[in-house]
């Protein structure tokens, strides 16, 4: 079996995923990605979202810059009825990188203008009643903290298989915590004020929430304990609640299975980590349900530590340990147990860019089947940002304007440049990427 995308058509793909003893929901009709999904009193107008994606092209002190704008614009005009827009620090000292969006006072209005142009590009693209739903992913990296280009983690616990020995790791404090519950509300009031739709609470890919869910070895108010590792979580939901009432929809982006050992994992067999156990995970979306959160966007893995299992890739930093297939097949039915066990929740899935122009017909699929009510999109987003046009309006995605899942645009990232699509925007990121690599 070649361990990357190797197929002509859709018969080839199922036959492969078939012969795996595995199955997968396809539609030929795609007419249900048109269907609006309705999130109380909102509506996202079609059920094709993109993922958050960080470019690293804001300015210095946060701000979207040129390369953000133009990304917004691109994706804003490709017709997605949702934009989850990127990782935005609360703090400074919580930025993943330099160039990283921060949304402080000063910053407000930099961000007004990004969420006109995607609504004024979206109306001018599609009519004046159209109306994109809006996400702005808040965030703090904890351990990938990095806000002056150099490592400086702050973590919530201590990892044996994340940490490294070259750098000096500080535990975050009870209080501190505390404090920083606040500043995620302070910057959930600023996004309302902007007009997002809604906050993320970003909770995934081991940064600073996401590593609070697996802290089984960290004492106090927010470690051991289930009820105490989601404390920091559910706290900011409440207090954003309670602060801006029903003024601003929260969602969370959520790591249902973080693929390291237990006890440092979460969503994790104990006995065997390369099996999820999503006992925890449900028992948290149930949770967020009831606190008023509509909206979850399901993902898996640590960027940094196994990117095949978020990212499933052809070509990256080393050689994938299994078929990339097999973590596109995870992704999708971690998202499907999830949404069938608490129904009242839209799950957004994560795991299409791999599958090229198929993945309208799983994602069809997969929404009429019930595995998910939302199909998300990443790197696509960054190849290929007229694919929801493609597929709403010409009933179809075309495979030359497809990623091809080769890691490029993470690589940029990595070495501290500004991203994008190396192969499908080469006018702008191919002499990027060949300044940062030779
Ligand atoms: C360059 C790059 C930037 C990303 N930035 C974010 C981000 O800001 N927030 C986030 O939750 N995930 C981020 N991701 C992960 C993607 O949202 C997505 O989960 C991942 O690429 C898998 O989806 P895909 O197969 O559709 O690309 C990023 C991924 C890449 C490659």
């Amino acid at each position: 079996m070649k361990m990357k995308f190797n197929y002509e058509s859709i018969t080839d793909l199922l036959d492969e995923i078939n012969s795996a003893g595995f199955e997968l929901p396809v539609s030929y009709d795609l007419k249900i990605l048109e269907q609006p999904v309705h999130l109380g009193g909102k509506t996202i107008p079609n059920a094709l979202s993109i993922h958050p994606m960080e470019g690293c092209d804001g300015t210095k002190d946060g701000k979207p810059d040129k390369l953000t704008y133009r990304r917004y614009e691109r994706m804003a005009r490709g017709g997605a009825g949702l934009i989850w827009i990127e990782a935005t620090a609360i703090v400074p000292e919580g930025r993943a990188n330099p160039r990283q969006l921060f949304l402080c006072r000063q910053n407000v209005e930099a961000f007004s203008r990004l969420y006109d142009l995607i609504i004024s590009t979206s109306q001018e693209e599609f009519g004046s009643d159209y109306r994109p739903y809006t996400v702005l992913q808040l965030t703090h990296s904890g351990r990938y903290s990095k806000p002056e280009g150099k490592p400086a983690p702050i973590i919530a616990a201590e990892n044996p298989y994340l940490d490294k020995s070259s750098l000096h790791y500080r535990i975050i404090t009870d209080d501190e915590l505390k404090q920083l519950e606040d500043r995620f509300v302070e910057a959930a009031v600023l996004a309302q004020k902007i007009g997002f739709d809604a906050v993320d609470i970003k909770s995934c890919h081991r940064y600073l929430i996401s590593e609070l869910l697996s802290a089984h070895t960290r004492n106090g108010e927010y470690g051991g304990s289930f009820e105490n590792r989601t404390r920091f979580l559910l706290n900011i939901v409440d207090k954003i609640k309670t602060r801006l009432g029903d003024s601003i929809d929260i969602a969370v982006r959520l790591n249902a299975y973080d693929a390291i050992p237990y006890p440092y994992g979460w969503g994790v067999d104990a006995e065997d980590d390369s099996k999820p156990d999503l006992a925890e995970p449900i028992k948290l979306v149930e949770l967020l349900k009831e606190k008023g959160v509509k909206l979850i966007n399901i993902t898996c893995g640590n960027p940094y530590y196994n990117p095949h299992i978020g990212r499933p890739f052809d070509t990256g930093g080393y050689s994938s340990p299994e078929h990339p297939l097999m973590g596109v097949l995870r992704l999708l039915q971690t998202a499907r147990d999830i949404q069938k066990s608490v129904p009242e929740v839209s799950i957004i899935a994560t795991g299409f860019s791999w599958l090229r122009e198929f993945a309208a017909l799983i994602a069809a699929g997969g929404i009429e089947a019930g595995w998910f009510r939302i199909a998300g999109f990443g790197r696509q987003a960054f190849a290929y940002p007229d694919f929801p046009k493609d597929i709403l309006l010409h009933g179809a995605m075309e495979r030359r304007k497809c990623c091809i899942a080769c890691s490029k645009c993470t690589e940029i990232m990595r070495r501290g440049g500004t991203t994008g699509c190396v192969i499908r925007d080469r006018g702008v990121y191919a002499p990027i990427y060949k300044s940062i690599t030779t």
